[in-house]
């Protein structure tokens, strides 16, 4: 028997886990109401929200929570559908996309993919679906 190993995935991929290094079970996540934003663990521990989507299973876009203004962490409102960063109002979308400065650049997005109960987490370098163009972390 080989247990599953949690970071050689060919592209990247790390499993999510949660703020005490613990795997995240997708069931866990998928028991929340629908539109719930999950904060896990990402790539190099970056927290990353995880979206509960209407048909019952995660959004493939990840949004890394890191306000691309400096760097600050942000709570995502549900009343007002947006994440909204407390250290100088910058607000974004659901998809991360930018609504009100000072930032200037989408959110970052990570790719997630779902297999046999477990949370995929890898680098998202294709073209950035909300600008059309090369993502500007790549
Ligand atoms: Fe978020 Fe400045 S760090 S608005």
């Amino acid at each position: 028997f080989v247990p599953p190993k949690e970071s050689d995935s060919s592209d990247g991929a790390i499993l999510a886990k949660d703020k005490l290094g613990h795997v995240i079970p997708a069931s866990q996540i998928l028991s929340e109401p629908v539109g719930t934003r999950a904060l896990i663990a990402g790539l190099a521990g970056e927290p990353t929200y995880l979206t509960v989507k209407a048909n019952g299973t995660l959004d493939d876009r990840g949004i890394v929570n890191n306000c691309t203004h400096l760097g600050c962490t942000f709570p995502w409102n549900g009343r007002d559908e947006q994440f909204q960063c407390p250290c100088h109002g910058s607000r974004y979308s659901p998809d991360g996309s930018v609504v009100r400065g000072p930032a200037d650049r989408p959110l970052k997005l990570v790719r997630v993919r779902v297999e046999d109960n477990r949370i995929w987490i890898a680098p998202w370098t294709d073209i950035d679906p909300r600008t059309g163009a090369k993502p500007w972390w790549v």
